[in-house]
């Protein structure tokens, strides 16, 4: 059954910690880091998020690195709490070992495209990761719409990994409402991130389980 990832880039950030837990029915926080260099916009660090660390303790934190330095930052991510550590592909000039230092901080590992990127270009990849993480926008901003060609690349991420007996875990991130999710799910994806979405709802965890539940 695909799970919700709740995206703290559409909280209110006047009081994350409540925020926080307005949605912590789900399995998943998807935390988006970004430096301004990699995406055109800056947000949190592991300064702000090591509190959560203290306060929340039922979520896998699901960091999101849209950062140019995956490598130098990790360790500060591991530290404040991370469980998945997901860098993109197109911020390194070598993803192989990109993927094992992050793997010797004792964390999942995760890979990202953007919308523009072609998946095979994870094929080497694909057999040393945790999480493949599906951009169905731009990275940068929440709010903007689902780019459909994510769904063929589910689609080819979830049957090689029947085909060949890979084990990881298939995300999708940006524009995710109902309709979005449905076809998502159809198409084999483990994890839905939902920003805007799910924050703008007054009945924040109701919808987490309609969307899950909707499998
Ligand atoms: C965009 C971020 C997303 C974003 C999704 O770069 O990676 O996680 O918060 O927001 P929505 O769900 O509003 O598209
Ligand atoms: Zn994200």
């Amino acid at each position: 059954m695909a799970k919700v990832a709740p995206s703290i880039l559409s909280a209110n950030f006047n009081n994350l910690i409540e925020e926080i837990k307005s949605v912590d029915n789900a399995k998943y926080l998807h935390i988006d880091v970004m430096d301004g260099k990699f995406v055109p916009n800056i947000t949190i660090g592991p300064l702000v998020m090591k509190h959560f660390k203290d306060e929340i303790h039922n979520m896998v934190m699901d960091v999101h690195l849209m950062i140019a330095d995956p490598v130098k930052y990790a360790p500060d991510f591991k530290d404040a709490g991370a469980d998945i550590i997901t860098f993109h592909y197109e911020a390194v000039k070598f993803a192989e070992p990109t993927i094992e230092e992050i793997k010797k901080l004792e964390v999942k590992v995760g890979v990202s495209i953007k919308p523009l990127t072609d998946i095979n270009v994870l094929d080497d990849l694909l057999d040393k990761v945790d999480l493949v993480l599906i951009m169905s926008v731009e990275p940068g901003f929440g709010g903007q719409e689902f780019i459909p060609s994510a769904l063929d690349k589910i689609r080819y991420l979830a049957k090689a990994r029947i085909d060949k007996g890979y084990k990881y875990l298939i995300e999708v991130d940006g524009g995710i409402n109902k309709e979005t999710a449905k076809e998502c799910i159809e198409a084999g994806v483990d994890i839905l991130v939902a920003g805007s979405y799910i924050f703008k709802s007054n009945n924040r965890k109701a919808l987490i389980e309609e969307i899950e539940n909707d499998n």
